[in-house]
């Protein structure tokens, strides 16, 4: 049950829409309230593809600064609003642009991949951009002898790599959510429920990965519960997609596997919990805060991400 000033905060939030043709697109890493207030929900891939194909005029993006700044690279004649420009990204944080040229200039011939975890100035150094969702394809697609340099989720590159067995030198970045799920606490969990599968994102640690029934995007792991025949999974990514697998079959049950340093039992994502509701309708009512970008790297990061999207929409992802 919502309370008063949550119908309010809706309302306001649904005439600041319409008064200035606004949409919300959202990541499962929101908070429910959130996601149930968005145009669109989806993993980084979806995202991107709503971004580059709506006819509103004002994005306000509830995730963070990476997502957003994709959104305003993709459309670039859009005002793209964050709610709260704090929410920043640990593995796009571990990849500077100063020190990924030195990582480029020390390793000539490969072709740059980069995860769309990244800052823009680091999509603009690379050839093509990935998400978790089309990673792997993205790599295939290339010619089996094309060298990769690939960053910056060292546990991503690792899974793209032992998937392909392609020629790979990956930049040792990690998110500080998905390196922290303890192996330990989610074998006792399966101990516990001997049923549960196993389902985990690939920015997860190898030993995590190599107990999972199911690796996948936030969107394949959440295709996989409403598909699988099974009823209880430990979910080790973000805890917000749970939300979602909810919505989709309340029947079942979703553990959140559990981090190492657990007081709370679930896995958050610090900077996109820092989005709120009310941080949505300031944002809305008074444009900004405002994703701006330098012209000049917003149209070299262009090149990379759309190569990226033609590839998955040749692929049908
Ligand atoms: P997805 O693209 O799978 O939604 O992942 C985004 C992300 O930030 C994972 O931590
Ligand atoms: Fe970045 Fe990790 Fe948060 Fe995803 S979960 S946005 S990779 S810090």
């Amino acid at each position: 049950m919502r309370s008063q000033s949550q119908e309010l905060n809706i309302l306001e939030i649904e005439r600041l829409k319409k008064e200035k043709n606004a949409i919300i697109l959202a990541h499962y890493y929101q908070t429910g309230d959130i996601q149930d207030i968005a145009d669109f929900v989806g993993d980084s891939l979806a995202l991107s593809q709503k971004a580059s194909s709506n006819s509103a005029d004002i994005i306000l993006f509830a995730g963070v600064k990476f997502m957003a700044e994709t959104a305003k690279i993709l459309a670039p004649d859009k005002k793209v609003l964050l709610p709260d420009m704090n929410a920043g990204c640990s593995l796009a944080d571990s990849c500077k642009a100063e020190d990924f040229k030195i990582f480029i200039k020390d390793n000539p011939g490969r072709t740059v991949i980069s995860y769309v975890n990244t800052s823009a100035e680091i999509k603009a150094l690379s050839d093509i951009i990935c998400t978790s969702s089309n990673a792997v394809e993205i790599v295939e697609s290339l010619p089996e002898d094309e060298k990769i340099l690939f960053a910056p989720d060292r546990n991503l590159g690792n899974y793209v790599l032992n998937k392909t067995g392609r020629d790979m030198v990956i930049w040792n970045g990690t998110c500080h959510v998905h390196e922290e799920f303890s192996l330990e606490a989610i074998i006792r969990l399966k101990k516990e429920n001997p049923k549960a599968k196993i389902i985990v994102h690939p920015e997860c640690e190898m030993p995590v990965r190599m107990v999972a029934d199911f690796i996948g995007s936030t969107s394949a792991l959440l295709a996989f519960t409403q598909n699988d025949k099974g009823n209880c999974y430990i979910v080790a990514t973000e805890a917000g997609i749970i939300h979602q697998m909810i919505k989709a079959n309340s029947k079942k049950t979703y553990i959140p596997g559990p981090p190492v340093d657990s007081t709370c039992g679930c896995s958050e994502c610090n900077f996109m919990k820092l989005i709120t509701v009310e941080k949505i309708v300031n944002c809305l009512k008074n444009e900004e805060p405002e994703i701006k970008l330098n012209r000049d790297i917003l149209l070299r990061a262009q090149k990379p991400i759309l190569r990226m999207l033609e590839i998955s929409e040749k692929l049908g992802l």
